[in-house]
């Protein structure tokens, strides 16, 4: 076969992964997402760094959770699983069903109820999953498929399942392929917390200690446990992605935080609504709410002075694509307008916009 483009992490990685089954992958070309510098943003925002977006919406369900669940997959294909399941606020539903079907699996996703965005959940049902909405929260959720799946037979791809963290730690190599080096800080939306103790992993693995990036996560206020110290009962966030209360990778994220000199923060909807508008209308990189998180508290933390950024390299991680919460895009932008077919309402309606 030619090569013909991206070759999936598994082709690229996987003999840096410890996981089963490297010889005969379950992918969709997953991973090879672009670095696209932001200067525009870095100015408007007064960072005064150089920022680098890492662009994982453009992975082929349209977030990070692809890199991990080619390895989760490949796992349980090589274990013999015929039924996967996950708890998902969306991302990862969408993921499991495209990779289980692409492996022949059952795949069932258990998601709270209301509170998935569209496009996410027409991902996972255009795949052919089970999507069982439960009326709680992913916290309820993923406790009850830790309990179904330990007993069952039924393997588990959330990222308590360690092959998704051998697989989304792809992402630091990438990083440090593309700038040559680690950068000096990572910034990322925190929610499970799988990724960023992907990330840490995978930095980790890939360069000396002393080269190690600062991990800055950024957190909902209204779904901040870590930046709390304490679990949120009832989290609540328009970022409904990382709308999660007592995150499973809770003590691998704090040591992240701690080992790398770095910091969790907290950010408001309209912080992570501003800089979400910010990406698509400065730069042209459209992501969801969530996926603007760790910018926005990287924005926070430098304008009330908590840390300096200046002459830095900045790679903030958007882990998901716009297209996926449409109706966080239409709330949150100017509306269409309507005009009759002439020339002169068009003219009229161009002119002022
Ligand atoms: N960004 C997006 C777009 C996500 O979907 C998630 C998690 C995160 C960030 C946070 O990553 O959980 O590893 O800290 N989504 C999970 C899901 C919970 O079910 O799709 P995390």
């Amino acid at each position: 076969m030619p090569e013909l483009g991206r070759r999936g992490v598994i082709a690229r990685y996987g003999h840096r992964m410890a996981i089963d089954g490297i010889e005969a992958p379950v992918t969709l070309c997953e991973g090879g997402t672009p670095l696209i510098p932001a200067p525009r943003l870095a100015r408007e925002l007064g960072l005064g760094c150089e920022l680098v977006l890492k662009y994982e919406g453009l992975n082929p369900t349209g977030s990070f959770k692809d890199r991990g669940m080619t390895a989760a997959i490949t796992q349980a294909a090589a274990d013999g699983a015929r039924v996967v399941m996950c708890a998902s606020t969306g991302n990862t539903a969408a993921s499991a069903a495209a990779y289980a079907a692409r492996a022949g699996m059952r795949c069932v996703v258990v998601v709270p109820d209301g509170k998935v965005a569209l496009g996410k959940l027409a991902g996972a049902v255009a795949y052919g999953a089970r999507v069982v909405a439960v009326k709680g929260s992913f916290d309820d959720g993923l406790r009850l498929v830790r309990e179904a799946t330990e007993t069952s037979g039924i393997a588990l791809v959330n990222s308590l399942n360690p092959a998704r963290i051998e697989g989304q730690k792809t992402a630091a190599f990438e990083i440090c392929e593309a700038l040559g080096g680690p950068p000096d800080w990572l910034c990322l939306p925190v929610g499970n917390a799988g990724n960023i103790t992907a990330y840490w992993k995978g930095f980790r693995e890939e360069v000396s200690a002393g080269e190690l990036p600062r991990m800055l996560g950024g957190q909902a206020a209204g779904a901040a446990p870590l930046v709390l110290g304490r679990p949120v009962e009832r989290p609540d966030t328009v970022a409904t992605a990382i709308r999660i209360g007592n995150p499973a990778r809770w003590t691998e994220a704090q040591a992240a935080i701690d080992g790398s000199s770095g910091l969790v923060a907290a950010v408001e909807d309209a912080g992570i609504l501003r800089v979400y508008r910010m990406l698509a209308q400065l730069e042209g990189v459209f992501c969801e709410p969530s996926s603007a998180a760790g910018l926005a508290a990287l924005a926070g933390e430098v304008a009330r002075g908590a840390i300096s950024v200046t002459g830095r390299t900045v790679v903030c991680v958007l882990t998901g694509h716009g297209l996926k919460d449409p109706d966080a895009a239409m709330a949150s932008a100017r509306p269409c307008v309507a005009v009759e077919p002439r020339l002169e309402p068009l003219l009229e309606a161009a002119s002022n916009g």
